[in-house]
């Protein structure tokens, strides 16, 4: 294949091209580059570049410059399938890499187009563009450091570029998991001694070991990308055995009721119960805990629980039976921590769920912190408030405070049931992207 780079500083490159796997890339035939100045489109000393209009002056390259060196490259080489780089496109990440090194497998001629300044004319893109590919959300100088690693991203697909391809193929994001730690000698560097089950020479172990650890890491650091990831049943398990215990509790105490938002208590509503026992389950929690002060309400409770708990609940529906077997009733949010606790050998992080604003407190955290949480291997417990939402005095306890959820309109009134399934969603649920 060939590949044609059109750039405002083609001696940007002169290294790269010549070092290492890219060089060998070339010398073995695999491909073979080659980098056009736009300064080569137009005259000794005239401009490549033109003001942008309107107001907030900037720079872009000119068109005419843009097609010349596009339609001058293809005279040469055939039509190619070009990539423009600016950080409005598609994001880049390993699966798309996989797809265009699909897609080129029937491509003779590649362009890489990389712009400086304000970027390209609008129309330009609109007009030439195969695909338009950010490196990340981020602005640098100029498409050349992200041809460069689009260009290292690809060449590392083509078999022959990387000695061994098996490395290729079992790396970080090749599936849902990153790749597993690696070690080598000395045996003891810094005080910190390799795991011996690596120089254990048990293929099996270490294989089992490898994976357990990709899975750990993973879940810890990156869990946005196995929520984005396609997993099997198997996988899924190996996620499931990875995350801590996730519990979370219903408050019709220490929350806050009527209009004057008055510390009270809410009554029991049997609709919330089996909703939100369905979602905590879905969504792998331990144990649903509906806790009210009310000893007539804790009576309630316990004589819908009976009946799906028991064998009428379970024939009369099996799955419904399955979820509300897991809800208890608890008297207080102590009762529900204390078990926790002697359950799962440490006190629970609590996190707080609220429809308010509470962006000044330092305790607020996102959809998007759940290694914050994790890191400290304890269990997870999170509150939802009836009424009018936790007490002050409630949320003071906690440990996090969870953003609020919230849409792009002006409404705001989600009821507890859907909060809590909209909140395991977004903390524990897949969220497949099909690329
Ligand atoms: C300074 S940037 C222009 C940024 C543009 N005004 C914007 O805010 O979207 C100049 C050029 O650098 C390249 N570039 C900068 N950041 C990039 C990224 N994250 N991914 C891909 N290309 C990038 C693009 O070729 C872009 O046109």
């Amino acid at each position: 294949m060939k590949i044609s780079i059109l750039s405002v500083f083609p001696e940007l490159y002169e290294t790269f091209l010549h070092t290492s796997l890219v060089a060998r890339a070339q010398q073995q035939s695999l491909v073979s580059i080659e980098t056009k100045s736009f300064f080569s489109c137009v005259k000794p000393k005239e401009r490549i570049d033109t003001p942008t209009f309107g107001t907030g002056a900037g720079m872009v390259i000119r068109p005419d410059v843009v097609q010349a060196a596009v339609e001058g490259q293809e005279e040469l080489h055939g039509k190619a399938f070009r990539i423009f780089f600016s950080p409005q496109g598609k994001k880049l990440n390993q699966n798309m890499l996989r797809h265009l090194y699909t897609r080129l497998q029937d491509v003779d001629h590649l362009m890489l187009v990389a712009a400086r300044y304000e970027g390209m004319d609008e129309r330009v893109e609109r007009h030439y563009a195969d695909e338009v590919i950010s490196v990340g959300d981020f602005v640098v100088l100029g498409g050349d450091t992200p041809a460069m690693l689009f260009l290292e991203g690809l060449l590392r697909l083509i078999p022959g570029v990387v000695g061994k391809q098996e490395s290729v193929e079992k790396e970080s994001f090749s599936g849902p998991f990153l790749d597993y730690p690696e070690y080598g000698a000395p045996v003891e560097w810094q005080g910190m001694q390799v795991p011996d089950i690596i120089r254990s020479g048990n293929h099996g172990a270490v294989q089992a070991w490898r994976q357990e650890q990709a899975v750990k890491k993973t879940v810890k650091h990156h869990f946005s990308w196995i929520q984005k990831s396609q997993v099997n049943e198997e996988e899924k398990a190996a996620v499931r055995q990875a995350l801590p215990a996730h519990y979370m509790a219903l408050l019709h105490g220490d929350v806050l009721i009527g209009k004057e938002k008055k510390p009270g208590t809410t009554s029991v509503t049997s609709i919330d119960i089996h909703d939100i026992a369905r979602s905590s389950m879905t969504y792998g929690f331990k144990e649903f805990s509906v806790v009210t002060p009310l000893v007539d309400q804790q009576r309630m409770v316990e004589k819908i629980l009976s009946f799906w708990k028991g064998e009428a609940g379970q024939l009369y529906n099996k799955v419904r039976h399955k979820a509300l077997d897991r809800v208890v009733v608890r008297e207080s949010l102590d009762e529900v921590v204390a078990a926790i606790e002697s359950k799962e050998g440490a006190p629970p992080i609590i996190i707080a769920t609220s429809a308010c604003d509470m962006s000044d407190e330092s305790r607020i955290i996102s959809f998007h912190d759940q290694e914050k949480v994790w890191e400290t291997g304890r269990p997870v417990l999170i509150l939802f408030g009836t009424g009018q939402g936790l007490s002050p005095e409630c949320i003071d306890r906690c440990d996090y405070i969870l953003l609020p959820l919230k849409g792009f309109g002006k409404y705001n009134h989600l009821s507890v049931r859907s909060a809590a399934a909209i909140v395991f969603d977004r903390w524990l649920g897949s969220n497949e992207k099909i690329e």
